[in-house]
């Protein structure tokens, strides 16, 4: 499976935060927003991603991630010249899935739980369709909602509903087959002009192949699309790593679990980072344990 990081749009709701700077470079306590995506795929054992971003900006994740090859993974760039919707990701991601099976995660979804690597990697090993991830929320309006039968599939999708008939969010992780791209070339632009992820998904949908899976209780899900949203974030990350001394999402920690880097390079990272950095002290002494 491969990987595809959405880091465009306007950010128009965070401004003027946004005026100059790309929403998901944005600081999430201590990591640049972006990293916490890019933890998802990684902890799925994905490692041929591709981060797709608008014009301006595009350059700054590739000063700032590289090649990928300090963290043993190989990381793509592509541009979306305008925030012409969602779906319009897989689109430009075609020649690089070449009709593979695809993650597509948002840049500014965060996601946190203690069991999510294990459940993204088991359902990565058995997608058949297209499966999404619901998260119970206590404003489903704002949201795409599902619904669901009682094996997990998908049977009515609904934008935002007025009446919502669940309480299940549809959050910004998508996995598809190899068909993805192809169906979502086929879309027609919606009234705002955009390619629209749920259209995508209502094609799978009347098939009978889309499946929810609800990360429930256990996991924490945040969009950080508002100021409100922004801070929530980062003040659940600040708890949880000053309670526990750990850092979540910490890319170099996760290259290194996953055996994608040595001991070795691990020290070498958190040298880099520096010592004078909270961050760059946890990937040293993780180096030195
Ligand atoms: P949104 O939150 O819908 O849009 P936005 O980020 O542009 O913010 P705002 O509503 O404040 O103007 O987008 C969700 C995510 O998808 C976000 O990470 C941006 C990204 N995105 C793109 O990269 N390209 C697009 O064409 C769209 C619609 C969204």
């Amino acid at each position: 499976m491969r990987g595809i990081i959405l880091a465009g749009g306007s950010g128009t709701r965070l401004r003027p935060l946004t005026s100059v700077h790309s929403k998901q470079l944005l600081p999430v306590y201590d990591k640049p927003m972006i990293y916490y995506p890019l933890s998802v795929l990684m902890h799925t054992g994905i490692r041929e991603i591709l981060l797709i971003s608008g014009p301006e900006h595009v350059d700054t994740y590739r000063s700032l991630l590289g090649d990928g090859s300090r963290l043993g993974i190989h990381l793509r760039y592509a541009v979306q010249e305008e925030p012409r919707g969602i779906a319009e990701a897989l689109v430009l991601g075609g020649s690089f899935t070449r009709g593979e099976p695809v993650c597509l995660i948002l840049g500014d979804n965060i996601f946190y739980g203690h069991r999510l690597p294990e459940l993204l990697r088991r359902e990565a090993g058995h997608l058949d369709g297209c499966t999404l991830f619901g998260y119970p929320v206590s404003d489903p309006e704002r949201y795409g909602v599902a619904t669901v039968d009682d094996t997990g599939t998908i049977v009515g999708l609904t934008e935002k509903p007025a009446r919502p008939a669940s309480n299940l969010a549809v959050t910004g992780l998508y996995m598809y087959d190899g068909t993805a791209t192809e169906r979502a070339a086929a879309l027609a632009p919606s009234d705002r002009g955009e390619l629209e992820i749920t259209d995508l998904n209502l094609g799978y949908v009347r098939e009978g192949r889309a499946r929810l899976v609800n990360l429930g209780r256990g996991s924490a899900w945040f969009d950080t699309g508002t100021h409100d949203s922004l801070l929530e974030a980062a003040m659940f990350v600040q708890v949880l790593e000053k309670r526990q001394g750990i850092r979540i999402s910490c890319l170099e920690e996760i290259a290194y679990r996953m055996g994608y880097v040595d001991k070795e390079r691990l020290a070498l990272l958190g040298k880099e980072l520096s010592a004078s950095s909270g961050y760059g002290r946890y990937v040293m002494e993780l180096a030195a344990t």
